[in-house]
């Protein structure tokens, strides 16, 4: 992989939006790290995109196990997450716990990892979280109390790490055209029109407008919302 170029970590590249941000970050000449569980999907999209490689890391593991052989890295954008309905009565606690060990501490857990890495490059960390914050449907208690906790992890970081020259930026889409999206309308028990929701490829291009925004500048959170 070439050294000179920036260096990207993608979490969740597999994903719908993560993929998009992996595709948007290599066509903007980034060296990608594609992070995620499923290894053969990950080499597979690695055989696309150039100077890319996978990164197997599963959150429900310890992400401190599987280092990354990078000396720094410029951008980490966190697109991995986990969706998950049902009633505080009906939920047991096992999937709770599991809805944040996704959504949560796996990615405090590589982010710390990679603090040094991110530090060393005054980078970014942008992390995609929800509309969802600060409010929640009943049935959504789970989730959304993981992405309120994700919120409030991305203020401390970025006041954390002022000093050091790392920006945070909190992303919070409304619907994007994933399979996420379409379990969370199977749930809700409507139909799945992903002409009415944002595209991946948008999320993807907010990442951008993150990372083009000049340095004495900080983008620190912004709401992404389908146009219609
Ligand atoms: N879609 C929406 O409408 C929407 C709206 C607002 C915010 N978001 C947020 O955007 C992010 C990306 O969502 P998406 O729509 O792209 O969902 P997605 O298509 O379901 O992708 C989710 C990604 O998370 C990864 N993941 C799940 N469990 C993991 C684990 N234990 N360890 C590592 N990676 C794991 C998945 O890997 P596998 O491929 O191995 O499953 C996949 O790459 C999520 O945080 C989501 O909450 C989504």
């Amino acid at each position: 992989m070439a050294e000179t170029k920036p260096v990207a970590v993608v979490v969740g590249a597999t994903g719908g939006i993560g993929r998009a941000v992996a595709v948007a970050l290599s066509d903007e000449g980034y060296t990608v790290w594609l992070a995620g569980r499923d290894e053969a999907a990950l080499k597979s999209l690695a055989a696309e995109l150039p100077d890319s490689a996978p990164w197997t890391v599963d959150f429900e593991d310890d992400v401190a196990e599987v280092p990354l052989d990078v000396p720094k890295v410029d951008v980490l954008v966190h697109c991995a997450g986990v969706f998950a309905s049902g009633t505080v009565d009906e939920m047991p606690e096992d999937q709770w716990r599991q809805v944040f060990t996704v959504n949560l501490f796996g990615v405090v857990g590589l982010t710390r990892e990679l603090l040094p890495r991110l530090r060393a490059a005054r980078g970014k960390v942008i992390l995609v979280n929800s509309t969802v914050v600060r409010t929640s449907a009943a049935g959504r208690g789970a989730y959304a109390a993981s992405k309120e906790a994700l919120r409030v992890f991305g203020e401390a970081l970025h006041q954390e790490e002022i000093d050091h020259g790392v920006q945070v930026t909190t992303i919070y889409p409304g619907r994007v055209a994933t399979d996420m999206q379409r379990t969370v309308r199977r749930g809700e028990g409507g139909p799945f029109e992903p002409a009415r929701y944002l595209t991946p490829e948008t999320v993807a291009a907010a990442v951008l407008v993150v990372l083009s925004t000049p340095a004495d500048g900080h983008l620190t959170e912004f709401v992404l919302k389908p146009a219609w």
